[in-house]
């Protein structure tokens, strides 16, 4: 019997929402599978408890959750009751920080019955392999001077190390799937890191002479997902980059609500952290539409982290048959509740045991 003790963090707006329904399906998830149990413990860290206690979470916040399997995060942000800098470097970055969770994996693929806005959209499955702790995401810089002459610095760090770890793993990624690897650069030399990162990416292409490569300016790169996403396997991006390359990738899936993601550790010493692509919302809070699919496909790739590849393909064919069956919130062009399509999961799931 193998027993994950998950950490969950639903966070802010949507997250409390999709966070338990994507909980009860994973509930379902081990009720039928037999040999696997979830310990579930939920943390209250959010924009709420910063009016509350003043910080995001507490002192020992990374104590308590490093003793997790896993984190299962929903959302977070509030900018309503807190500047976003403050709960995102409090909560969201620290934890992708200090848990050295220095890789973001956020796959894209049609998925059944759910309307991709590309008028004829090939069959596309890609995955787009994000640097997850330096990049243009770095801590150096600022503010300084004040009125006409402020200026704000923000200085983007490609370390080698960071560099080659995120291509090995696409191109490790890659070998398990169609051998291809894309990498996401600015090389024309106006940028310094970029000409950097594409010498990493040909030393590390040396090793692996079984995959194909390419390499792609971002601004082309960005619209060849609009009109060609089939032509990629896996993409290889910095943190910015990667950033916004898998919003358009959720976008052509037809919506972001959909689209998951998993923050991995890979020197095992701290958990990894599970949190779909979208943020929290804050337009459709409360009104019981947020679509749990992202979050779903999210557990999907924690359950595929911990080995349980089986049952997480059990798990993505049954939310592909409830798509395919029109079960949908709004955001794909339906009218479900969150609940709704939540409930009809659990249900087809529990026929499938
Ligand atoms: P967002 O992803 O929250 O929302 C963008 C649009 O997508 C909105 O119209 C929203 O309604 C829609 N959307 C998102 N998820 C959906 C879902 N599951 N179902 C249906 N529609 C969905 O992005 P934003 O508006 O740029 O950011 C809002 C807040 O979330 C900010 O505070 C931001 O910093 C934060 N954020 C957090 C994360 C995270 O915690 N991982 C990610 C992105 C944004
Ligand atoms: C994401 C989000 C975050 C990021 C923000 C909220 C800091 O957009 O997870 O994609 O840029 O990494
Ligand atoms: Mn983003």
């Amino acid at each position: 019997m193998t027993k994950l003790k998950i950490a969950s963090i639903p966070g802010d707006g949507i997250g409390t929402e999709v966070v338990p329904a994507a909980i009860d399906v994973l509930k379902t998830v081990s009720d039928i599978h037999g040999g696997l149990s979830f310990e579930f413990t939920e943390f209250p860290y959010s924009c709420e408890y910063y009016l509350e206690h003043g910080s995001m979470m507490p002192e020992d916040g990374l104590e308590r959750l490093k003793e997790f399997d896993a984190i299962f995060l929903g959302a977070v942000g509030n900018a309503k009751l807190v500047p976003d800098h403050v709960s995102l470097w409090g909560l969201l970055i620290k934890l992708r920080r200090e848990f050295e969770q220095v890789i973001n994996v956020r796959p894209a693929k049609i998925f059944s019955g759910v309307r991709s806005p590309l008028v004829n959209p090939k069959d596309f499955d890609l995955i787009v392999v994000r640097e997850n702790s330096e990049g243009e995401y770095s801590s150096v810089g600022g503010r300084i001077y004040q009125g006409e002459e402020e200026i704000a610095i923000q200085n983007a760090i490609f370390s080698r190390r960071g560099t080659e770890r995120v291509m090995r793993y696409a191109f490790e990624l890659a070998a398990k799937r169609n051998r291809h690897v894309t990498s996401a650069t600015k090389s024309n030399g106006i940028v310094h890191s970029m000409p950097f990162w594409d010498e990493v990416f040909k030393d590390v292409s040396r090793d692996y002479p079984e995959i194909q490569t390419d390499s792609q300016h971002i601004d082309a790169l960005a619209a060849f997902f609009v009109t060609n996403p089939s032509r990629f396997d896996v993409i290889v991006a910095s943190n910015l980059f990667g950033d916004v390359l898998t919003d358009i990738g959720a976008a052509v899936m037809g919506s972001i609500g959909i689209a998951p993601a998993a923050n991995i550790n890979v020197n095992g010493k701290y958990p990894s952290m599970f949190e779909p692509v979208h943020g929290s919302a804050p337009d459709i809070i409360g009104k019981g539409i947020a679509n749990p699919i992202g979050q779903i496909w999210t557990a999907k790739m924690m359950l595929d982290h911990f080995g349980e590849e089986e049952i997480g393909s059990v798990l993505l064919e049954v939310v592909e048959s409830v798509t395919h069956d029109g079960i949908l919130t709004p955001d794909i062009g339906g009218k479900h509740s969150t609940t709704e399509v939540t409930t009809e999961i659990i249900t087809r799931l529990k026929a499938r045991a």
